[in-house]
């Protein structure tokens, strides 16, 4: 078979067979397709698409290029969630304990964050001693005994992802639904879950910044699930502005552990609700989203779920202390109020400025090897529909300095203040099964 041949075909618009993508992606991994030829498919892929069968094949082919883990030793049905990213998302410290509680196992392996984007190991590590390096058999006995561990990513996943990824990235043609969906897909299905709930964001701080590419990243993503055999449902939810009141390391933890006490933050509770929801119906706990919905909430309020999140800290060797006591948790010296410059409405929250504002801070790393700092963050004291005042705080910085001027610049950036009443944004737009 030639290189050539396969890439003609694309841009003439023909259907790729099985064969024709594994010589793709096994002769890219494995270095005898050279970068330039990767890239002219994965441009005539961009232009022409491709059929749900060729993105199962991609996809399935992508699995296959690494490693797989291996999580039959876990007993029960386990259940993944992905989140395609947003800003003050800690929907999994809340969604993972929450259906832990009802005993669904979660074997949650996670990564860092990069750019304007919080990752899920270092928000944990917020908390003094929590440990996210484990071997795979201490990973596995935490799930079985505690149906829940949160881990950083062993093994090598999905490698011709992290290679097309990295040669997508600087051709342009990473916004290619075909190519975005398998990438994301390849990691989950490689990550061994029978079945997969999937956050699609959609608004201003999202990959997706329309409600019909997101709907049509999750139709894409959801058949190219269940096309493997994996049970694959998708959320689609707003990131019009951040997600609960708090960005930032600490703050997500503490936010996030106030809503397992039984704390209503209306936004966050509810969209972790219905996350959990359909992952203990995926799970066959419950037999419907309404019978799963009621006994979660329940949860949330009887301490169930928060036990279950102690218990997840104190076996990852984190230091209790500070979840008993959330006063306990990293704080930054300085609080800087940002406030509103004239009376009326909160029309806007960019997130992604916001994400930027907290990077500026150093909740976030704008390289892969920066520091970031635990205790910074941003608290939100208005959200899209609330009414303000002049003078009113919009935001306090949780500064080390005492002086965060691009923060500030930032934050004055996200906000946009209407003279007029606005409604509050919807939180949930669809689910796509
Ligand atoms: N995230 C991924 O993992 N892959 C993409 O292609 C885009 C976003």
């Amino acid at each position: 078979m030639r290189m050539y041949d396969v890439i003609v075909k694309k841009r003439d618009g023909g259907q790729l067979s099985k064969e024709e993508i594994e010589f793709f992606v096994e002769g890219y991994t494995q270095g005898d397709i050279p970068d330039y030829q990767a890239s002219a498919l994965t441009m005539a892929i961009y232009f022409q698409g491709m059929t749900p069968e060729e993105t199962a094949t991609l996809t399935q082919a992508m699995v296959d290029s690494g490693e797989t883990i291996d999580l039959s030793q876990i007993k029960g049905h386990k259940v993944d969630k992905h989140s395609t990213g947003g800003v003050g998302d800690k929907v999994t410290f809340i969604v993972g304990p929450l259906v832990a509680s009802v005993g669904v196992p979660v074997a949650k392996m996670s990564g860092r964050g990069l750019g304007h984007t919080g990752g899920t190991l270092d928000k944990l590590e917020s908390v003094k001693g929590l440990e996210i390096e484990m071997t795979k058999e201490q990973f596995i006995q935490n799930v079985n005994e505690h149906k829940l561990a949160v881990a950083g990513q062993t093994g090598n996943l999905a490698p011709a992802d992290k290679k097309l990824y990295a040669l997508r990235d600087v051709t342009g043609t990473v916004d290619s639904l075909p190519l975005i969906a398998g990438s994301i897909m390849s990691k989950k299905l490689a990550s061994g879950a029978d079945s997969i709930v999937l956050d699609v964001k959609t608004g201003s701080g999202a990959f997706m910044k329309t409600l019909e590419d997101s709907e049509a990243l999750a139709q894409e993503m959801v058949n190219i699930g269940n096309n493997l055999g994996r049970n694959t449902i998708a959320v689609i939810s707003d990131m019009n502005q951040p997600l609960g009141f708090e960005v930032g390391n600490a703050n997500e933890i503490k936010e996030a552990a106030e809503i397992l006490q039984g704390k209503k933050v209306e936004d966050l509770r509810e969209l972790s609700l219905e996350i959990a929801s359909h992952m203990t119906v995926l799970a066959e706990v419950f037999s419907n989203y309404e019978e799963a919905y009621q006994a979660l909430e329940q949860n949330l309020e009887n301490g169930k779920a928060f036990a279950s999140f102690r218990k997840l800290i104190e076996s990852q060797h984190g230091d209790t202390a500070m979840i008993d006591d959330l006063s306990l948790l990293p704080k930054a010296a300085h609080a800087i109020e940002v406030t509103a410059e004239q009376d009326g409405y909160v029309a806007e929250i960019d997130a992604e400025s916001i994400g930027i504002a907290a990077m500026y801070l150093g909740a976030g790393r704008a390289t892969k090897d920066d520091q970031i700092d635990h205790g910074v963050g941003i608290t939100l004291k208005k959200k899209i529909g609330d009414q303000v005042k002049a003078g009113e705080a919009l935001v306090i910085l949780h500064s080390v300095e005492s002086n965060a001027d691009s923060s500030v610049q930032k934050v004055k950036e996200a906000y946009q203040i209407s003279s007029t009443q606005v409604e509050k944004p919807k939180l949930i737009y669809k689910v796509i099964k």
